[in-house]
Formats: C-alpha cells, structure tokens, sequence
C-alpha cells in the first residue's frame, strides 16, 4: 500500500509524536482523521492545514460510545478508512510499594493509576480496532488496510511502570492475535516499540533523568518523531509485514 492511498485514523493526533505523523501523512498525501482529546490543538492542526484531506474528532479512546461515532464520522467522512494508527498514551509512573527512607512512610500504585492507564493504553486500542474491524469486514469491500499499534519499548518491563509495561506489552500480543485473525480480511495489524522519544511527553521529566535515559542508550540521544515516522511509513508501504513489533529505539534492548 501507497501513503498517499491511505485514509487513516491516528488517535491521539494533537501533540507530539501523534501530531508529527498527522502532519507527515498529510504531506505524503494521505487522508487523515486526527483524534485527540484536546480539541484546541486539533484545531490549530486545522488552521494549518484546512479540512481537505483534514477531519479533525475530539475523543477519549478509551470511551466506548464516543470511539463508536468518531470511527463512523471518518468513515463517513472519507467513504471508509484503511489505516488506523493507534498512538494516544499516557503514563501514571508509580512503584508497586514504596518506603520513604526518612519518614519510613509507604506508598503504593494506587488501583486509579493501574486501570487509567489500562484503559487509554490497552482499551482504547482494542475499542478503535474493534470499530474499524467490523466496519473493514462488513462495508470494506475486501480492500486492503493497515493498524500500526505504538507500544514502547517498556513493554519488557520497566521500574516504576508496571501498568504502562502491562498496557504496551499486551499491545504487542494482540498485535500477534489480531493480525493472525484479521489477515483472512487483507488487514495488516502491526506494533512500533519507540525507545525515548523527545516528545512533550518528556517535559515533565526532570533534566537529569533524561540525561540517565540517555546514557543507556547505545546510540547516546533521544529518538526524533521523524524517525518513528520513518518505521511507520515502512509498515504501511511493506505489504508483507504483520504481526511484528518494530523496534525503533536507538539500540536500547541490545
Ligand atoms: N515519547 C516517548 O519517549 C515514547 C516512547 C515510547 C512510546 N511512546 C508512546 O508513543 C505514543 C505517543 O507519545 P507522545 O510522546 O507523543 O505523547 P504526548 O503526550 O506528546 O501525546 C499524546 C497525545 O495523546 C492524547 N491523549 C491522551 N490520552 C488520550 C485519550 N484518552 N484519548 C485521546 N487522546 C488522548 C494527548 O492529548 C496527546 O495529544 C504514546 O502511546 C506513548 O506511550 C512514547
């Protein structure tokens, strides 16, 4: 499959990396449906590129209902979909159980920061599949499309993110289960494990911590978006990839 041929979801298409393959499909020529739930920035990517091959939809991905009206809006929109990106992700990082050395005091994940990371990084994938599946399947027309999953490369296990590791790992897997059920449909589903990215996603991180990350990382700097984007492009125009992860992280699970 061609970019340019793609008319493609991408949720979480306000900021960052999701923000920069928005931009970048659209100048390859693809048709986009940018999904986030900050609607200002959606606009902004509006004002900048008008609504030709632009439709812009405020979701949370992991609501069920909402996912199922914007899915329908951009099939409707472009007279179906056949790439579905499925980007938006958050982290709550917490240890397990935590003792402060001073005060003895301790601390543990709290059950609201497990599931609302389950449920944006696991569900709201497997609700955006499920919409566009069913849609491919019973309007599609037998065309070929295309699901890229973002994990990360904390889906082997990272202190401080056990939710996040469990939401990205078992991305992977469905990435395995669901490509293995869709390919009879001529649908590709596949996974992107970024290593550190320099996305806003990273601000809130204090600059020594940034400067350790990257000390563990053989290639010694964070990754661009540009070159998620490059993986990404492979995927979509690679017709015989599926069921893989593609790891883009500067060698850091060497
Ligand atoms: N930046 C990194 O180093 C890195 C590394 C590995 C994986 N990732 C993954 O890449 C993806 C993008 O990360 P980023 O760094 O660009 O993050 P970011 O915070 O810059 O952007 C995430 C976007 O998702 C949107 N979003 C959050 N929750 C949402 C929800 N429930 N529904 C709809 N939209 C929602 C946000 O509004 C934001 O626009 C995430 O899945 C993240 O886990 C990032």
């Amino acid at each position: 499959m061609r970019v340019n041929q793609l008319k493609v979801v991408v949720t979480g298409g306000g900021s960052g990396m999701g923000r920069h393959f928005v931009e970048r499909l659209l100048q390859d020529g693809a048709s986009v449906s940018a999904w986030d739930m900050n609607l200002a920035a959606l606009k902004s990517l509006q004002a900048q590129y008008g609504d030709e091959r632009l439709h812009i939809v405020e979701v949370d991905v992991s609501d069920e209902e909402r996912v199922k009206k914007a899915m329908k809006s951009a099939w409707e929109r472009f007279k179906g979909i056949n790439g579905l990106v499925n980007n938006a992700g958050i982290f709550r990082d917490s240890l397990l159980v935590k003792k402060d050395s001073q005060s003895g005091e301790v601390k543990t994940m709290s059950l609201s920061q497990w599931q609302t990371v389950l449920n944006v990084d696991l569900t709201g994938p497997f609700l955006c599949i499920r919409e566009l599946s069913e849609l491919l399947v019973r309007d599609g027309g037998d065309e070929p499309a295309v699901i890229i999953n973002i994990s990360s490369i904390s889906r082997a296990g990272n202190i401080g993110q056990g939710n996040y590791s469990a939401a990205k790992a078992a991305l992977v897997a469905d990435t395995v289960t669901w490509a293995k059920e869709l390919a009879r449909y001529k649908v590709r589903v596949a996974a992107i494990s970024p290593g550190f990215v320099e996305t806003p996603i990273l601000e809130g991180m204090r600059p020594e911590m940034i400067g350790k990350m990257v000390k563990q990382v053989p290639l010694r700097r964070l990754g661009q978006p540009e070159e998620i984007y490059t993986g990404l492009r492979f995927i979509v125009e690679c017709d015989y990839f599926t069921g893989r992860s593609l790891d883009i992280d500067g060698g850091l699970r060497l």
